[in-house]
């Protein structure tokens, strides 16, 4: 299983759903009366979840360094998604971001779903292989692409899934209702948060392609190849942080999610 820190998952959820919750109106939140976040993480999708509907919305995860972030937020139950403890039909409401695109069976944790569920069933989930990156530092652009193929390739479970979700939800047996696509995208700009100047300096140091590097050398890529593209991305994070410090640096990331939604 794959683990997540909170400060990335702060990170990559920063600012999401701020700009639009358009894309969650199939999930028909104000009469929703109890509904469970499975692999809540920090609790980033419960906290919109709970200020969105006026009945109980509870997280729930595998990981309980996490949970214990979300637990400051909503009430969290420690469990698995492919084995929820809870009876059936006890929610009218199941949902997960970015949980299916990290576990090797997807349909498997939607029919538990569904088994929970009484009404509803939805998934929020990217698309990780079709991420858009536009770099005021030219060599971010093709870097950030080089470095996502190897990982794609590398990566044994289906990160792309969200545009096909669709495809697990039938195979779990429930019928989709509807799918919305959602972008979040995430902009880098003058005056630069913390956040940001730390994951300048990772590039700087190549500690956020390190994280990936055994992913990478799962799949084609080699050990020869994989040190060439680290040295250009260290060289690539300097050239960020020098234009960081003339405030010239600028950098937009839009990744495309997809809200799929479908009757348990
Ligand atoms: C990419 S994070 C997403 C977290 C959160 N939903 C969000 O959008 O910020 C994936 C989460 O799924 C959890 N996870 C992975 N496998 C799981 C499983 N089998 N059951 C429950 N949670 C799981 C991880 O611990 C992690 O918190």
């Amino acid at each position: 299983m794959r683990e997540f820190s909170e400060t990335y998952l702060r990170r990559t959820r920063e600012g999401m759903w701020d700009d639009s919750r358009v894309p969650l109106e199939p999930l028909d939140l104000e009469t929703r009366e109890r509904v469970l976040d499975v692999g809540c993480g920090t609790g980033e999708l419960s906290r919109v979840l709970a200020s969105e509907c006026s009945g109980e919305v509870i997280g729930s995860d595998v990981d309980r360094r996490l949970l214990s972030v979300a637990g400051e937020h909503v009430p969290v139950v420690a469990g698995d998604a492919f084995q929820l403890p809870f009876p059936d039909d006890c929610f009218d409401l199941v949902v997960c971001q970015a949980l299916l695109i990290n576990l090797p069976e997807p349909a498997a944790a939607l029919a538990e779903f569904a088994r929970v569920s009484s009404e509803l069933v939805a998934a929020v989930e990217p698309n990780n292989a079709a991420v858009d990156v536009d770099s005021s530092v030219d060599a971010e652009n093709d870097l950030e692409r080089r470095a996502r193929a190897a990982y794609l390739e590398g990566i044994e479970t289906d990160v792309a899934l969200g545009s096909d979700a669709r495809e697990a939800f039938e195979a779990a047996g429930i019928d989709v209702l509807e799918t919305r696509q959602y972008d979040h995208v995430r902009t880098v700009e003058p005056p630069y948060s913390e956040h940001s100047l730390t994951a300048a300096r990772r590039k700087a140091t190549g500690a956020g392609l390190a994280d990936d590097r055994e992913t990478m050398l799962s799949g084609e890529m080699t050990e020869a190849e994989y040190d060439d593209l680290r040295s250009e991305w260290r060289q690539m994070g300097r050239t960020v942080i020098d234009q960081m410090e003339d405030g010239e640096y600028r950098r937009t990331e839009a990744v495309p999610f997809f809200v799929t939604v479908g009757r348990a």
